[in-house]
């Protein structure tokens, strides 16, 4: 039965609460804490607040000449561990790396579900990952939201959102390459981010529809220093002869492109054709996650059972059948094990689907199919790293994406100070909305 919005985010609310709350992290087991808290609170008899001072002033008193060194030493106490506590944030430290996700008090709730779900990711071939750091990130955010407030397309509905938008500007921005290409623009909000991010440097846009057309009903956005494949000229990128329009765009070095697609094709198939013609920084803006998407992608691709939060059960009595059916209470996206299992138990891609372009096309595929894939995969990747959704869910009043099957948030839960400072309450909530881990990989040369 669909949960009313309002239900949702009372839900999320008390989900986001007992997770702070409870250390141990079992969402049922927090609202056992909290009905047991507020029971104890009916019983407990209140004792009036000069009964604290008069102690506090007996124990000082009782101290003699010690108090202010017992005070000084207590303060020092709090400042080092506040200090341990909010360091996290600014290291790099893997995503994937326990210690990461491990809180101040042990492990919390996500880390819990994590046990059993957790996020699958795919390895590169030495390991390697990126060079910014979440504090670039942080400081990539101060400068992006002015940015975004100025953007033509206010409403994007069926495109990116503040997320993925604030991700393919802060990577093209940090890679600084010579030519950017992008396939699906739509009405061309992605085109404006690229434009942003580097103000003089050409774009090959390829969508079927010009965004012209769009500028009749509404906003949309056309750039001037933008090559278009588009309306009749529209070529699929897998057809365009890349050798002959990257001469014509005076670009000789491949791996000084950057390759956006937000497309909804198969990212394998993709993966091949930009292989194919040299190219070696791609965006993917839709990484859905297993069983969900219209389209075959990397996350689906690296779900194996050897990946932390990699391989599933369908059994209906596992752990995993339990903390699934819990978290699809709370989150839209998160798939019970009835969504991800199809027939003979098979979880992969899509139950048991490879789909392609908005899943008017899905072929069933073997497991060793699928295996087969990874391995692939894994043996062209220098990099591949997940954008990390921007704030947490108390902050962005969001409940689509299931926090357990993503990196911890660049602002973490909590931290409303820092997402007010940044200027994010400015924005309308939903523009948090479109949240489906947009990542960047970087393929080693052939
Ligand atoms: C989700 S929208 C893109 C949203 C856009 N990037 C934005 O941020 O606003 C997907 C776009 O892909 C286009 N599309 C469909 N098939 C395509 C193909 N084979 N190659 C390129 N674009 C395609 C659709 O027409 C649509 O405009």
């Amino acid at each position: 039965m669909p949960v009313a919005p309002t239900q949702t985010a009372k839900m999320l609310e008390r989900a986001v609460s007992s997770r702070r709350a409870s250390p141990h992290n079992d969402d049922d087991d927090a609202d056992a804490d909290a009905a047991a808290a507020a029971d104890e609170s009916k019983t407990k008899r209140h004792l009036p607040f000069s009964f604290f001072t008069t102690r506090l002033t007996f124990y000082f008193a009782r101290l003699g000449p010690l108090w202010p060194c017992v005070a000084a030493l207590s303060l020092a106490l709090i400042l080092i561990f506040s200090l341990a506590f909010h360091s996290r944030t600014f290291v790099c430290v893997s995503p994937h790396d326990p210690v990461y996700r491990s809180g101040f008090f042990g492990f919390d709730a996500l880390e819990s579900d994590f046990g059993s779900l957790g996020v699958p990711w795919c390895r590169s071939k030495h390991g390697k990952t990126v060079e910014w750091t979440s504090k670039d990130l942080l400081k990539g955010l101060e400068e992006f939201v002015p940015i975004y407030e100025t953007r033509p397309i206010k409403n994007n509905m069926y495109g990116m959102g503040f997320d993925h938008s604030f991700g393919l500007w802060f990577i093209a921005r940090w890679l600084k390459l010579d030519l950017m290409i992008e396939s699906g623009a739509f009405k061309g909000h992605s085109t404006w981010v690229l434009r942003q991010a580097m103000p003089e440097t050409r774009i090959i846009s390829i969508t079927p529809r010009h965004p012209e057309k769009y500028l009749k009903k509404g906003p949309a956005y056309v750039d001037g220093n933008c090559t278009y494949f588009a309306g009749k000229d529209f070529v699929d990128f897998g057809s365009i002869d890349w050798g002959k329009v990257m001469k014509k765009h005076g670009i000789t070095d491949l791996s000084r492109v950057l390759i956006f697609f937000d497309d909804h094709q198969n990212e394998l198939k993709r993966i091949r054709q930009a292989l194919e013609a040299g190219f070696r920084h791609i965006v993917f803006e839709d990484n859905y996650d297993t069983g969900t998407g219209d389209h075959y992608s990397l996350r689906h691709i690296c779900d194996q059972s050897y990946i932390r939060g990699g391989g599933h059960s369908c059994f209906k009595d596992s752990d995993e059948a339990r903390i699934r059916g819990r978290r699809k209470k709370f989150w839209e996206k998160a798939v019970d094990i009835e969504e991800l299992c199809g027939p003979d138990e098979a979880w992969w891609g899509v139950r048991g689907y490879m789909r392609d372009n908005f899943n008017h096309s899905n072929k069933p595929i073997t497991y060793t199919e699928h295996f087969q894939n990874s391995r692939f995969v894994e043996s062209i990747l220098d990099v591949y790293w997940e954008l990390p959704p921007v704030a947490g869910p108390s902050l962005t009043h969001q409940t689509r994406y299931d926090p357990a099957r993503a990196p911890p948030p660049i602002i973490e839960d909590g931290r409303y100070g820092l997402f007010q400072r940044l200027g994010l309450t400015r924005l309308d909530t939903s523009v948090f909305n479109g949240y489906t881990q947009l990542v960047y990989i970087e393929i080693s040369r052939q």
